[in-house]
């Protein structure tokens, strides 16, 4: 069997720690392990028993690996993806600074892994909230074709990174100390600023995941509608986003309502649903907690909607590992497996 020398940009972060995690627990293949963070900190990895330094990322370093994961930010993945690439390596990037580019694959192996060849030695995944309903949606989509499709998103802390969860810790200590119902009243908590988020998130949901565009789409919004349009190669599909950020710790929720080409009956919808998904009845439905650490997609509650056309289901998977860490080791699982490496 091949052994690889894998690179990780990022591995301190929280994706790159679910990263390491997953390259163990799934036994991938490695023989050299080179981890890189912003060195700005010392922060220890642990990988297979034994203690590895996350050290300033280096290229003359870095090239000499045969993988690497980008679990960074848009803007290392930017600078330094393409030109490791270039170099014969194989990249696989978690940011979005690719997903939108023509030359790239953004992929999904449950749906599209036939995209993985040594055409492009860069492999862009997809942005999380967006990994839910592509694989839940996708046979229906094969088979039966959508049309539209209208998503609201309750999406979790950790999806916006370690400062933000660290926000989420200090904001809750503070107001548990207001957390009672002293004098029979529901405690009104004070409006403060958050330091990484738009918005207070302890005790509080709101509609802005990224910044908003001219006509008022927040960045998530956005990216779900193309990188899905791409992702299923279905670039007239219409599709309609309110992503919101619920305090959560691990775990993105959808609700999604898609209209078909045609009207297909409940128990054919659940079965081409099931296809790729891990399907839980209408009493043990999925919430953040119950996939929190779980591989895969789960999804319940699939119901008809307004009108004979329309499906209506509910989806929630952990952001970091399906939409993240473990679709990049699924990636890399892939390119092996095709004899690329
Ligand atoms: N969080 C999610 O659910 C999710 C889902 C899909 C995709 N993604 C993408 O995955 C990437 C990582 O997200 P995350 O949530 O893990 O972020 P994070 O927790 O903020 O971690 C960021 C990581 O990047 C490292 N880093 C910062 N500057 C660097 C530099 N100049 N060179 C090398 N490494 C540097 C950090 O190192 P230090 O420890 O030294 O700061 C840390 O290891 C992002 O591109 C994000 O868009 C995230």
């Amino acid at each position: 069997m091949v052994e690889l020398s894998v690179g990780v940009v990022g591995a301190t972060g929280l994706v790159g720690r679910e990263l390491l995690f997953f390259l163990e627990k799934r036994k991938f293949p490695l023989s050299r392990l080179d981890c890189y963070s912003s060195g700005k900190s010392n922060q220890g990895i642990f990988f297979q028993g034994k203690k590895y330094s996350a050290k300033k990322f280096n290229f003359n370093e870095a090239k000499k690996n045969q993988i690497i994961f980008f679990v960074s930010s848009d803007e290392v993945s930017a600078r330094w993806a393409k030109k490791l690439a270039a170099l014969g390596i194989w990249v696989i990037d978690d940011s979005s600074a690719f997903r939108n580019d023509p030359a790239v694959p953004l992929v999904i192996p449950e749906v599209n892994k036939e995209e993985i060849s040594p055409r492009s030695r860069l492999l862009a995944g997809p942005n999380c909230t967006m990994t839910g309903l592509g694989v839940a949606g996708y046979r229906l989509h094969q088979k039966i074709g959508v049309k539209e499709i209208r998503l609201a998103s309750y999406q979790s802390v950790s999806g916006a990174g370690r400062a933000a969860v660290e926000d989420f810790f200090a904001e809750t200590r503070k107001d548990m100390k207001n957390f009672s119902l002293k004098g029979g009243r529901v405690p009104i908590l004070k409006m403060k600023k958050s330091l990484h988020l738009p918005r207070p998130i302890s005790a509080n949901v709101f509609p802005q995941v990224g910044a908003f565009d001219s006509q008022g789409v927040s960045g998530e919004e956005s990216k779900v509608a193309f990188e899905l349009r791409k992702v299923w190669k279905a670039p007239n599909l219409k599709i309609s986003v309110t992503a919101v950020r619920v305090p959560t710790l691990r775990g993105h929720c959808l609700s999604a309502w898609l209209t078909l080409r045609k009207p297909i009956s409940l128990k054919e919808a659940t079965r081409l649903i099931s296809a790729s998904t891990i399907l839980k009845n209408d009493h043990s439905y999925p919430t953040p907690l119950s996939c929190a650490g779980r591989e895969g997609v789960f999804v319940s509650r699939i119901r008809r909607g307004c009108s004979p056309f329309e499906i209506v289901l509910w989806i929630a998977m952990d952001n970091l590992i399906k939409g993240a860490a473990l679709n990049s080791v699924q990636i890399a699982e892939e390119i092996l497996r095709c004899g690329f490496i």
